[in-house]
Order: C-alpha cells, then structure tokens, then sequence
C-alpha cells in the first residue's frame, strides 16, 4: 500500500560536517519523485534518512502520517534499490525474490506463489530458475525491483538503479520503472545526477545543492521558470549558455559581453546599467538567415548526430547552438541567429538568483 512521504526541516550532520539543511519535502502518496544534483549533494544521505538508515539530527519525518523518529529500517516497510543489486549469487532469482519474505515467515507454497506473480509483473517469468551470472545487468536489476516488490512496501526508495547500465538499457529500464510505478500505484523516490532521467521519470523533480533544496516542481516548471543560475544551468541538456550583460540605456535591451557587444531586446524594462547574467538555451538560439537577427557568431565546431547539430562558436564565452534542421556549417562561418524575448533568463550575477 503506497504511502505519503512527509520531510519537515530535516538536518543531518555528520560530525561537523552539514550534510542535509533545513529540508521540507512532501512526496504524495502515488507520486514518482526524482532527487538531483551534483555529487556530494546529499541525495543518498536524503534518502537513506527516509529509510532509516540514517539517524536524522533534527525535524520531522513521517510515512504514511507516522512520526519515523526511532523507528528501525525493517519497520518502516520502505523498500531500497541500489545501482548494486546486492542478489545473492548461490540463489537463483525465485530464491532471490522469495528470501525476505521466508525470513518474514511466509510459508514456501505462498512465497512461491507471490514470485510467481512478481515474475510476471516483471517481466522475470521464464529465469526463475537461473542464478544471478547467468543473468544479463537490466535482468539483474529487475530481479532487485522484484525483490522490492514483492514486500509490497509503503514507498520505493531508488538510488542511482541504472547507473550501471549501457545507454540503451538505461532508457529501456528507465520506462520500465516508471510504467511498474504506475501499474503498482507506488510511491517512488528516485536519486540521480542524470537530469534526463529525472525529467523523463518524475511527477515532481527536487533539485538540491549542498544539502540545500534549491528548487522542487514539475519538469518543466524547473525548466522554463529555473529560480537561480544554478538550477538554469542544471536542467537542460546541452546545458545553458550564460553571458555576462549590462542593461542598455533604453532600459529595454541588454548589451552582452560578447564580441562586437551585441545588444539583445528584452520586451520588457529594466533598471538602466544594471549588471546581469544573461541565460540563453542552446535550443533558443535560431539560426537565420538576413538582417534582423540579433546576433552574427563566428563557428568554432560543428558537431551533427544525425538527429541534431551542435554548433559552437568562437567566441568569449563560448557558446552552444542547437540546430535540428540539416546544415552545411563549418568552422569559420558565420551565423546569424534570433532570440524570442521571452526566451531570455536572467540572473543577478552576485546572487544567482533569477531576475
Ligand atoms: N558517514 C559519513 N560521514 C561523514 N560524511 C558523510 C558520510 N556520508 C556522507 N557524507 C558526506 O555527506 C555529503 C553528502 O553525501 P551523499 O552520499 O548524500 O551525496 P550524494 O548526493 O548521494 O552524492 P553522489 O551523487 O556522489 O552519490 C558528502 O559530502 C559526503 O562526503
Ligand atoms: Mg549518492
């Protein structure tokens, strides 16, 4: 039975170090949420507090309504996936799957049975007689959520699952976990530093930086509207490009620090000559061609993938371009690019913080 995750200014410290600040986080019941951030954030420390693996140093953390305060691990019907599956090896997977529900006391007809079930629900049915070498790694790691499963657990705790698998494996088994989400009706807490991955799986993506949650919201709230540079630069992929800028004396455009001092419309007013950090993606930036393009940007690298090309130009900063369409660009062109207004971010070059 899935359950409501309630964080309430959780701290944790290890020694003096502060590893978790002030964290408030409501993950409801059904609901598939991604932790992100760069590594040494604290995502593994926020999720094994859920767990129990953790002593929290202070704040609240109820599950399913309950205060969590001293109660252990095994009581907290959490169940955790790793990036590591842990399967015993001497085991083969019907054994794997059955093990925790034997140490529980379930009788061996009924614990084969739920394997049974368990094996259907993930796609486990024809190995359940194998042991663990004799399994490919997205078959290991579904033996591991099968193992989770099968306790039927108040919420999935995952960390870093995939991080062992090869591209394409990833994004298969990365649909599989979310559609398995949906199916049990879980709830699910999911650690990345894979931002794709989050965007792609998640209801509901937390974006945290030095044990602090920086910015939590659906996918594309963190993408259109990021509160800080920090997170502007995070969400995206190719990340977004930043120029340092000063508002023009219109007090409607910015003028970049950037060869030849482009000035870029803002459509909308600002305080003349404040200093700002413009954010531009590189999915924003169009290739045109004519007169009335707001920037001409001498090309460093052409890079194409077949689907896309990554333009980067020669220029102090360097920036990323991406062009869907086919091109004949090379290095040492030039290219004129336009910007929709509404597509510029901004920053406060002190702060980071979204203007
Ligand atoms: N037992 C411990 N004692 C002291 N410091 C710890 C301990 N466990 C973790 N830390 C520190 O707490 C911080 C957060 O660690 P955590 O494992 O939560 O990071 P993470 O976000 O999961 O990173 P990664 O992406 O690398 O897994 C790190 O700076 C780490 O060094
Ligand atoms: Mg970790």
């Amino acid at each position: 039975m899935s359950a409501q995750i309630e964080l309430s200014n959780i701290e944790k410290h290890y020694g003096a170090f502060h590893a978790l600040k002030n964290v408030s986080l409501t993950i409801e019941k059904g609901s598939f949420v991604a932790l992100v951030g760069p590594s040494g954030c604290g995502k593994s420390t926020l999720l094994r507090s859920i767990a129990g693996l953790e002593t929290i140093s202070g704040g609240t953390l109820k599950i399913a309504g309950a205060v969590m305060t001293g109660v252990p691990p095994r009581k907290r019907d959490v169940a955790m996936v790793f990036q590591s599956y842990a399967l015993y090896p001497h085991m083969t997977v019907e054994e794997n799957l059955t093990y925790s529900l034997r140490l529980h006391g379930v009788g061996k007809a009924e614990a084969k049975a739920k394997a049974a079930e368990v094996a259907a629900t993930t796609g486990l049915s024809a190995l359940l007689k194998r042991y663990p070498r004799e399994l490919s790694g997205g078959q290991r790691q579904r033996v591991a959520m099968g193992r989770a499963i099968i306790r039927n657990p108040k919420a999935f705790l995952f960390d870093e699952p995939l991080s062992n698998l090869d591209a394409a494996l990833r994004v298969h088994m990365r649909k599989e976990i979310r559609a398995l989400h949906d199916r049990l009706g879980a709830t699910s807490v999911y650690v990345t530093h894979d931002q794709i991955e989050a965007m792609t799986m998640a209801d509901h993506v937390v974006v945290m930086r030095d044990g602090v949650i920086e910015q939590q919201g659906s996918p594309l709230e963190l993408y259109d509207t990021p509160v800080s540079k920090f997170v502007a630069g995070f969400i995206g992929s190719p990340a977004m490009n930043f120029v340092p800028g000063t508002i023009a004396a219109d007090g409607q455009s910015v003028r970049l620090e950037l060869e030849g001092n482009p000035v870029l419309p803002l459509g909308r007013t600002m305080e003349v000559g404040r200093q700002v950090m413009v954010g531009l993606r590189p999915e924003h930036l169009v290739i045109a061609e004519g007169g009335d393009v707001a920037l001409q940007l001498p090309v460093a690298v052409v890079e194409s993938t077949g689907s896309m090309t990554y333009v980067a130009t020669n220029t102090t900063p360097e920036l990323t371009v991406v062009e869907t369409r086919r091109t004949h660009l090379q290095a040492g062109n030039t290219i004129g690019i336009t910007i929709d207004p509404g597509h510029i971010h901004m920053f406060d070059p002190t702060t980071g913080l979204a203007i």
